[in-house]
């Protein structure tokens, strides 16, 4: 079911992790070139479509909001389950019947599903103007105009070294207050069942200097807090090898830990979020660094996938249930009131019901803060593919998923429950949805707390005390602003 959202604040997109839509717009102008930019998949899509912005901005582009009204309409894809394809499918086929009565209109995709399917949609089903992969948005510019002669157009390379470092994008759609940081692309992984290391290609991480340079900037421009965003954050490191070796003497060298430190000297009053951990790399360093640092968040996105040792060899994750054990048992004790939440697949290649049980009780034991959890879908190209048969039926892959969604929500409404009657640092980031006399925000640990707008005003610290919760959010009043 495809569900649009429109006018999205980021903070909302990455709740809604992969999958979802949302337009992204920048401000209307009169006699510009107009682009309608839909974005699906994770956060990093919905950064490279920010990167997109800037890049077409700087050859006359606007974006718009209204598809109708639009010169080139690119779709930044997502490939992650077959689900988040067939949207995309359903949505080109939308534009194109558009593309009947003005001909002139250029559609393009980008991301994940153009890197994985190439030239096919525009040699095959002539669908599409312009293919473009996510190393290759640089040529946008030239692949546009190509596009606008009538050539059809496509660059999928993808690349060793593109970072996109230089560019720091023009934000779209934003709070104002929370924003997003990629610190590095692609992955090197290989989890059996994931196409990501297809469609992103090799790991490689984004200057240090970039980073805190861009951190700077939105702090300056009144932003209070900053994701940073990696497939595996724990693996980013600048001037080392994969061996850890040092490969310029002369240079300074930087692992996550250390980056994370740098970004949170910026300001105290700049929070620093970071997505997604991998439980194989995830150091105590790490967690020393938030222990230390009060603005660097207590939350901690740790996927498991599941909870059965067997299960994680074959999905190739490079750890056992008791090693996840005792990553939590870290964090419990480096990080005592540390969120954390988690990622989970029901269903994988043979996963029997007492496989499926060990995840429940990995979910008992952890109490996981929030889950986003998923039905196994087989990617093509994946060693899941090639070597295992997709063999749990649809049923039993749902049938497993509501038991650990049902289980997920009566551990979610213990997290709200805990935060009553004490005090809470709030960063609060807009207008409640609900009602325009209220404001949200958040506390450390990513709840959102709901509270009455008085003086208060987005990008404020302030001091809350919850008062009633429901599993998703706390109500709370304010105390004191902290200046
Ligand atoms: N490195 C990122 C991965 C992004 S994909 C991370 O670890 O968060 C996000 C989640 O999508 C994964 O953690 C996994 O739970 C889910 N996922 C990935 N491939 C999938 C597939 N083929 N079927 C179902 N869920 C999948
Ligand atoms: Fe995919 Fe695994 Fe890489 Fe995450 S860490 S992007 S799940 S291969
Ligand atoms: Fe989807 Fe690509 Fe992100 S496959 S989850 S958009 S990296």
């Amino acid at each position: 079911m495809a569900k649009i959202k429109e006018g999205l604040v980021g903070k909302e997109i990455i709740e809604s992790r992969q999958g979802e839509a949302t337009i992204m717009e920048t401000a209307p102008g009169k006699n510009a070139k107009k682009l309608f930019l839909e974005s699906y998949g994770c956060q990093m899509n919905f950064s490279d479509s920010e990167l997109v912005a800037t890049i077409l901005a700087k050859e006359g582009y606007v974006t718009t909001r209204d598809a109708s009204d639009a010169d080139l309409v690119l779709i930044n894809t997502c490939s992650i389950r077959e689900n988040a394809e067939t949207r995309v499918r359903h949505r080109i086929e939308q534009y194109n019947r558009m593309k009947k009565e003005r001909p002139e209109l250029i559609i393009g995709m980008l991301g994940c599903m153009a890197e994985r399917l190439k030239d096919k949609l525009l040699e095959e089903e002539k669908l599409l103007d312009l293919v473009v992969g996510p190393d290759a948005y640089r040529d946008l510019p030239n692949l546009v105009k190509q596009a606008g002669s009538g050539q059809k157009a496509v660059n999928v390379l993808l690349s060793r070294e593109e970072t996109y470092a230089d560019i720091n994008p023009i934000r779209l759609n934003s709070n104002g207050v929370t924003s997003y940081i990629s610190i590095m692309r692609g992955c090197d992984n290989m989890c059996s069942f994931c196409v990501v290391p297809f469609t992103r290609g090799r790991e490689r991480s984004r200057s240090p200097e970039t980073i805190v340079h861009e951190a700077k900037y939105l702090f300056e421009q009144g932003y209070r807090e900053v994701t940073l965003l990696g497939q595996n954050v724990d693996s980013y490191r600048w001037n080392t090898n994969r061996k850890h070796e040092v490969i310029d003497k002369e240079k300074e060298t930087v692992n996550f830990a250390q980056l994370l430190i740098k970004v949170a000297k910026v300001s105290p009053k700049l929070r620093v979020r970071f997505s997604t951990s991998h439980p194989k790399d995830m150091t105590d360093e790490v967690l020393e660094a938030i222990r230390d640092h009060h603005n660097i968040c207590n939350y901690i996105h740790l996927p498991v996938q599941s909870g059965n040792s067997d299960i994680l060899k074959k999905m190739n994750r490079g750890y056992t249930r008791e090693w996840y054990m005792t990553r939590i048992e870290a964090i419990r004790n480096i990080i005592p009131d540390c969120a954390i939440s988690t990622d989970l697949i029901t269903g994988f290649c043979g996963e029997t019901t007492e496989q499926h049980q060990d995840t429940l009780s990995l979910m008992r034991e952890v109490q996981y803060d929030s889950a986003y959890m998923f039905l196994y879908s087989e990617r093509p190209r994946t060693l899941a593919q090639r070597k295992y048969e997709d063999d749990i039926p649809l049923e039993t892959k749902k049938k497993r998923h509501n038991e650990i969604v049902q289980l997920q929500q009566e551990h979610s409404g213990i997290r709200t429950k805990n935060c009553l009657d004490n005090t809470h640092e709030i960063l609060i980031e807009g207008t409640s949805k609900r009602s325009e006399d209220h404001l949200f925000g958040r506390n450390s640990q990513n709840v959102v707390f709901i509270i009455p707008r008085g003086d208060v005003k987005p990008g404020d610290y302030i001091m809350a005390k919850a008062i009633t919760c429901t599993s998703q959010t706390v109500i709370a009043e304010v105390v004191n602003k902290i200046d």
